[in-house]
């Protein structure tokens, strides 16, 4: 169902944006997609308003436990921002317009920047896990594109210019903070799969020689939907476990949890830092 009426789009963008306005939240300049090791930052934002998806007329719903679907509006850093507190997968089922949709709907809020974190598998052999990796660029494999059907041209062009996705200026702020307070850092590139199975060996090995450091099952839709938006993305993942198709060994979900809670702090901590020194 990658075609829907544009009209009909533009109806249901305009009816949640305006349920939303109607609690009167502050205007925010960032968004952060509160994906895996970022949990915590929802109790350091001074939130002025919260909003449940499912009081949200067109919003999904998340399904995965411990993915709370809500909307955090108030200050972190003393930045005005907007929190996505539960965020939708394709391996959920969720179509792709419906993962583009709060991004969409950020947007037309205010937020110009996108800050977002994911778990990633590391596929980079010098990797460890809980280390962190800032995006550089991605490789979409996983099938699907949220701007698939109707362009709604006053969104966004056609066909969205890809050459620089994710934002030098915050690449570079990133990582000088990271240098500047210890805090490990790799960059690198980010292949998005569907899921939800995992790789096989021989899918990791292509994937590494496709030129990927990182896999996960998210983000992807999220960055294009920004993209042709215009926003500026920063992107982090978490590398919860390293795959090497020579040596390769099973990445259970508890795994993938423990270690992603381990990186957590530093995650947070720098995503703060980025923030505070952010320039308008
Ligand atoms: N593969 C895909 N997604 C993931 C992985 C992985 O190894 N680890 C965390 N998310």
């Amino acid at each position: 169902m990658g075609c829907f009426d544009a009209d009909d789009m533009r109806q249901k963008l305009r009816e949640t944006r305006d349920s939303i306005l109607a609690y009167k939240p502050p205007i925010p300049e960032i968004a952060i997609i509160m994906g895996t090791g970022l949990g915590g930052l929802a109790e350091e934002i001074k939130a002025e308003v919260v909003i449940p998806y499912d009081k949200l007329p067109n919003f999904p719903v998340s399904t995965v436990p411990g993915h709370h679907g809500k909307l955090l509006f108030g200050t972190l850093e003393d930045k005005v921002v907007v929190a996505l507190q539960g965020r939708f997968h394709i391996y959920e089922g969720y179509e792709p317009w419906e993962i583009a949709f709060p991004i969409r709907i950020i947007h037309s809020l205010g937020a110009k920047i996108l800050i977002t974190s994911n778990a990633a598998g590391g596929l980079n052999p010098i990797y460890r896990p809980s280390e962190l990796m800032v995006i550089n660029d991605h490789i979409n494999l996983t099938g699907f594109n949220p701007l698939r059907g109707p362009n709604l041209e006053e969104l966004g062009p056609r066909f969205p210019d890809m050459t620089e996705p994710y934002d030098r200026e915050l690449i570079e702020l990133a990582e000088s903070l990271a240098l500047q307070n210890g805090i490990r850092l790799h960059r690198g590139v980010f292949v998005g799969v569907a899921g939800p199975s995992m790789e096989t060996a021989a899918e990791t090995r292509f994937l590494r020689l496709i030129g990927a450091d990182a896999v996960g099952m998210s983000t992807i839709m999220e960055v294009i939907t920004a993209v042709h938006l215009g926003m500026r993305v920063l992107g982090i993942s978490v590398i919860t476990n390293v795959n090497l198709p020579d040596n390769y060994k099973p990445a259970p979900l508890e795994l993938v949890i423990a270690n992603a809670e381990k990186a957590a702090p530093d995650l947070q901590r720098l995503i703060k830092l980025v923030l505070r020194n952010l320039q308008e």
